[in-house]
């Protein structure tokens, strides 16, 4: 087999076979196929799409390119969830200590964040000492003992992975159905729960523009799910404008605490009780919508959440005093206020702007190797439906570099737009597939 006859294929709107796809993703893997060849056909493919049975077979291969996580030891239904990437996305970490306090084994594995969009391994980094990367047996083990465990990839997970979502970040190949859908199902299948709960994200600050392209990607990533037998729940939640207030790993992991103990902003806490409610749903413990639902809050109010989360993070070799005190966290040297130019109702914030220039103030990467500062972010004053007079700010950048702040005070201004009507935030959760 040729890797030209295969880029010539896509190129011409062929259909791969089998063999052609798992030729191509062994040969990502091992090496043997060069950066030129795989960023030829990913463009091609990106071009001239996959059918859904070329996806499936592209996420199997990928699936198998690496190692395979086996979590039967652990008893009872193993669930995980998923975001396709936001701003202000803190999820992970409201969503699973709350849902491991109903009794549910919580089995995460997470990423780094890269461009505008965040990362659970990085917010965790925000502990002074956690594990951020376990080994399988110590994985499973904690899961056994306490009920959960978020790690980021060990070892040699989805290796094909790897390499191509570095070759299709310089490509302009990141944002195809198929290729984003593979990326992110063979990685949780690889991960060896039982049930995935997907948070599909809409709107300018994720991948999906709008509603139907975010419907066409978990249907796609929910086919996929179901053929390989695991059963998979979509939850399509708006990225209009970022979840909460806080934007930047340490002032995200402050957020979430907060909301842990009962202070979380409303689209944060709508959207983690709607996630939690599906992943105890799918753990089959529960077949009714509103018992989970009260479980999860009464969970919340209760504090068990918050103390599962401490458990975690202590588990994970992490300093827990940082709960109590948000001083023990890493914080910036610099701070500047963005002041509002006008009095009025705020009518959009852009979610994609914000995570643009929290990132130029150091919260994220360009490159996957770039370091990060963990007390650089963005917190926001104002959200949409929100009223503000001139003169006062709309947010507090962070920083420990001082020379980024007076641009990025300057391009993040354009983030918010200032009307003289209300406009009511519209809901985060938008539909469930
Ligand atoms: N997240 C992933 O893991 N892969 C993608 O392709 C997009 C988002």
């Amino acid at each position: 087999m040729k890797m030209t006859d295969i880029i010539a294929k896509k190129r011409d709107g062929g259909t791969l076979s089998d063999a052609e796809i798992t030729f191509f993703i062994n040969g990502v893997a091992n090496g043997s196929i060069p950066d030129y060849q795989g960023a030829a056909l990913l463009m091609a493919i990106y071009l001239k799409k996959m059918k859904p049975r070329e996806t499936t077979c592209l996420t199997r291969c990928m699936m198998e390119s690496g190692d395979q996580i086996d979590l039967s030891a652990i008893p009872g239904i193993k669930v995980d969830k998923h975001s396709t990437g936001g701003v202000g996305d803190k999820t992970t970490l409201v969503v699973t200590p709350l849902v491991a306090a109903c009794g549910i084994p919580v089995a995460k594995m997470s990423g780094k964040g890269l461009g505008h969009t965040g990362g659970t391994v990085d917010k965790l980094e925000a502990f002074k000492g956690i594990r951020t990367v376990l080994n399988q047996k110590d994985f499973i083990k904690q899961v056994k003992k306490i009920g959960m465990a978020i790690s980021g990839q060990s070892g040699n997970l989805v290796p094909a992975d790897q390499q191509l979502y570095a070759l299709r970040d310089v490509t302009a190949t990141v944002d195809n159905h198929s290729l984003i859908a593979a990326s992110i199902m063979s990685k949780k299948l690889a991960s060896g729960t039982d049930v995935i709960v997907l948070d599909v994200k809409v709107g300018n600050g994720g991948f999906n523009p709008n509603v139907t392209t975010a419907r066409k990607l978990a249907k796609t990533m929910i086919r996929i799910g179901q053929q390989m037998d695991r059963q998979t729940v979509a939850v399509i939640s708006r990225m209009d404008q970022p979840l909460g207030r806080a934007v930047g790993n340490s002032l995200e992991v402050i957020e979430a605490i907060e909301t842990l103990k009962g202070n979380g902003p409303k689209d944060l806490v709508d959207l983690s009780l709607e996630l939690g409610t599906q992943m105890l749903l799918l753990s089959g413990k529960f077949s009714n919508k509103t018992a989970a639902k009260k479980m999860l809050q009464q969970r919340l109010r209760s504090g068990a959440a918050l103390k599962m989360f401490a458990k975690f993070i202590k588990a994970q070799g992490g300093d827990t005093s940082g709960i109590k005190d948000y001083q023990k966290f890493p914080g910036a040297k610099y701070t500047l206020e963005v002041i509002a130019p006008t009095s009025g109702w705020i009518i959009d914030l852009t979610a994609r702007t914000i995570g643009l220039a929290s990132m130029q103030l150091g919260a994220g990467r360009q490159k996957k190797s770039d370091p990060i500062d963990l007390g650089a972010g963005i917190y926001l004053h104002k959200k949409i439906g929100e009223k503000v007079k001139a003169g006062t700010p709309l947010a507090t950048l962070y920083s420990n570099k001082k020379e980024p702040l007076k641009d990025v005070a300057e391009f993040v201004l354009t983030a918010w737009s200032i009307g003289t009507k209300k406009r009511k935030p519209e809901k985060v959760v938008v539909e469930i597939l």
